[in-house]
């Protein structure tokens, strides 16, 4: 299922390679490196399979294009991301921060995002420059909040989903959406593929932050515990905590290394705090399901279906 989209998926590269390319060699070269390095391109997908609500072939090239923007969007706040966290390896590889140094990795996220801003403005839809601009701004704030979180071991479940719904589910909620305003699809499908792309990126965050612990390092293609390790709180940990409270007492910036590997290890072992975590992360893809029950369009739905299904059991 699915084989369908894979020249789209590759037509959506090249046109990243196409508006990304500068008389810069070596960006142009470590831009195309670092795009055809994998990533499960998630948000590509479900962008391409709700641009099927309306006319794709009428649409294509604007369909096309707005992908590679939401791509871009993603590819970009990964590198600052791993600038922040100090990450050393993603999707198996070294990190652009760590292969070039921090600051080129910088200006390649900020080079990036100048790029969406220049391309964003070919559409004349004024909803795609309210959601972008709005998706950008959440996704700073969402890290903005994260950064001040960090070793804060009274983060309750509230703070915690209020944060991965700026840092990841706004994102996910613009490309289903926007794969459906460019299609031309009705207000209420609309509607529809925004509220699926809003649950499914809250259980996907939840489960990318149960993966860092249960994961192993491998198939994740970076390194386990890494949240912790940052002091970044994520459900695992307050699962954890609410368990038992003496666990996080004398957690803090001072905690040393072995003592966080302590914890990471408590976590990873607890059956118990695992699966509260998957419980909750399943919650929201019902919720997902209940919005695109009434698409009207039975293959749209059947394909999100199956990609909620893989989401939900990947190990990486
Ligand atoms: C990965 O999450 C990171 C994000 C979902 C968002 C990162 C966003 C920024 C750095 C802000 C972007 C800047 C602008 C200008 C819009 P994670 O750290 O939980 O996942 P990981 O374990 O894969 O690193
Ligand atoms: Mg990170």
């Amino acid at each position: 299922m699915l084989k369908q989209y894979d020249t789209l998926v590759q037509e959506v590269l090249e046109d990243i390679f196409k508006i990304t390319r500068s008389d810069d060699k070596k960006l142009n070269t470590i831009i195309k490196e670092y795009f055809l390095n994998g990533g499960k391109r998630v948000r590509v997908l479900l962008l391409l399979i709700c641009a099927n609500l309306g006319d794709f072939e009428k649409n294509k090239k604007n369909i096309i294009r707005i992908a590679s923007i939401v791509e871009i969007i993603h590819t970009a706040s990964l590198i600052h991301d791993d600038i922040i966290d100090k990450a050393k390896t993603r999707r198996g590889q070294t990190t652009m921060s760590r292969a070039y140094g921090e600051e080129y990795a910088l200006y390649v996220g900020d080079y990036l995002f100048a790029t969406v801003l220049r391309e964003i403005a070919e559409f004349k839809d004024e909803r795609l420059h309210m959601y972008l601009s709005n998706t950008l701004k959440e996704l700073c704030i969402g890290e903005i909040i994260q950064e001040e979180g960090l070793y804060n071991i009274r983060t309750r479940r509230t703070d915690y989903l209020k944060k991965i719904k700026r840092k990841t589910a706004i994102l996910i909620a613009f490309a289903t959406s926007a794969g459906s305003i460019v299609s031309c699809a009705s207000n209420e499908n609309i509607q529809r593929s925004y509220a699926f792309g809003y649950y499914l990126g809250m259980s996907y965050q939840i489960i990318d932050d149960y993966l860092d612990f249960a994961g192993g390092s491998e198939t994740l293609g970076k390194e386990i515990g890494q949240d912790l390790i940052n002091g970044n709180i994520t459900l695992p940990a307050i699962i954890a905590r609410e368990h038992n409270s003496a666990l996080f007492k004398n957690f803090s910036k001072d905690s040393s290394l072995e003592e966080k590997q302590n914890l990471i290890k408590f976590i990873k072992n607890t059956e118990s705090i695992l699966d509260e975590t998957l419980e909750i992360s399943q919650r929201y893809l019902e919720k997902a399901l209940l919005n695109i029950e009434n698409l009207g369009n039975d293959n749209v739905k059947e394909e999100l279906v199956f990609v909620m299904d893989k989401l939900a059991r990947r190990e990486n």
